[in-house]
C-alpha cells in the first residue's frame, strides 16, 4: 500500500483525482446513495494508507449533506490512517465566523469541534471567506489562495487597459493580490449588505473607469447579488467590459443568467466547485500546501 491515499468526496472527485496524481497517492473513490428521506450511504472503493490519508470534499450545496459526507470520510480514514488531513476546497459556513447580530450561532466554532472530533489533524481550504473562521478551530488550519491561478488565466485574455475591482472593502487585499500577479492597478468599492434582508447596495459615488475593461474579483458568488450591483454601478460609470474572477462559483438558482443579464461578459472560477465556469485548476496550489 502507498504511503498516502487521497479519498475523493463525490462532488470533488475531479479535483481529488488531479491532486492524487500530483502527490503520487493511492486514489480512493466514494459512492453515495441518498435515500428518499435524505439520509446517505457512503461506500469507499480502494485501500487506505496506514500512514496518511487526505480527504477531499467541498461544502457546496447540499451543504449539510456534504458536511456529513466529509465527517464520515474523515472518520473512516482515521480508523486506518495515523494522520488524516481534510482538504475542503470550498469551506462552507465561513461567513458565520462571528456573532453579527445578538443570538447568532458561530457555526464555524461548531465545525471546528466536529472536524476535530472525527479525527482530522489539519484542515486545508482555498480562499476561505475570512480567516477569522479558522481562529475558531483548535486543530491546524491552512488557507491557500487561488488568486494567482485565476490571475494567470486572465493574462491570456486581451483586455483593454484593465483594472481590478473588488465589489467590497473586505475583498481589497484579494484585489491587490490579483492586481500584483496581473500587473495592473486595483480599487475596492464600498458595499453595504442589510444583515436582516441580505440586500446589497453600492455606496461608492463616482470613479474613473470610462473605456476600461474591468475584472471584478471575489471569493465567492452565491446569489450573484454583489456582482450584479457592482456591475450595474460600473456600467453606469461607462466602463468597457466587465469580467468576473471568483474562486467559488456557487451560482445559486439562476444567478449566472442574472449576472450575464447585468452586463458581465464572462465569469471564470476555480475548480473548487465543479461547474461550467470552473476553468482554473487549483490542484497544484493545494498539492504544494500538502507536501
Ligand atoms: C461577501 O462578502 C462575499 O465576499 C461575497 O461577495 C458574497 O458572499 C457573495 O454573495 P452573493 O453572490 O449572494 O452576493
Amino acid at each position: 500500500m502507498n504511503n498516502l491515499s487521497v479519498i475523493a468526496g463525490k462532488s470533488s472527485e475531479n479535483l481529488a483525482k488531479r491532486l492524487s496524481k500530483k502527490l503520487e497517492a493511492n486514489f480512493v473513490r466514494s459512492e453515495i446513495t441518498v435515500f428518499p428521506d435524505g439520509e446517505s450511504k457512503i461506500t469507499l472503493y480502494g485501500g487506505l494508507s496506514k500512514k496518511k490519508s487526505i480527504v477531499v470534499q467541498s461544502m457546496d450545496p447540499p451543504v449539510d449533506t456534504n458536511l456529513v459526507h466529509i465527517l464520515s470520510l474523515i472518520s473512516k480514514a482515521k480508523e486506518v490512517s495515523l494522520e488524516v488531513i481534510a482538504v475542503i476546497p470550498y469551506m462552507g459556513y465561513a461567513r458565520q465566523d462571528r456573532e453579527f447580530l445578538p443570538g447568532e450561532i458561530v457555526t464555524m466554532k461548531v465545525l471546528g469541534k466536529l472536524f476535530k472530533g472525527v479525527g482530522a489533524s489539519k484542515i486545508i481550504a482555498v480562499d476561505i471567506h475570512s480567516v477569522i473562521g479558522f481562529k475558531q478551530f483548535t486543530i491546524k488550519t491552512k488557507n491557500v489562495s487561488a488568486i494567482p491561478d485565476l490571475a494567470r488565466y486572465f493574462k491570456k485574455l486581451s483586455l483593454k487597459n484593465p483594472l481590478v475591482v473588488s465589489p467590497d472593502q473586505g475583498g481589497k487585499e484579494r484585489a491587490k493580490e490579483f492586481a500584483k500577479e496581473f500587473n495592473s492597478d486595483y480599487i475596492a468599492l464600498e458595499k453595504k449588505r442589510d444583515r436582516k434582508t441580505g440586500k446589497v447596495e453600492i455606496k461608492t459615488k463616482n470613479i474613473e473607469v470610462a473605456g476600461r475593461d474591468l475584472i471584478l474579483v471575489d471569493d465567492m458568488i452565491s446569489t450573484g447579488g454583489s456582482i450584479i450591483k457592482a456591475t450595474q454601478f460600473l456600467k453606469k460609470q461607462k466602463c468597457k467590459r466587465v469580467y468576473v474572477a471568483c474562486t467559488h462559483a456557487l451560482l445559486m438558482n439562476d444567478a449566472e443568467k442574472k449576472i450575464k443579464k447585468s452586463g458581465v461578459t464572462s465569469i471564470i472560477s476555480a475548480n473548487t466547485i465543479p461547474g461550467k465556469t470552473s476553468l482554473v485548476d487549483v490542484s497544484n496550489t493545494i498539492a504544494k500546501a500538502i507536501i
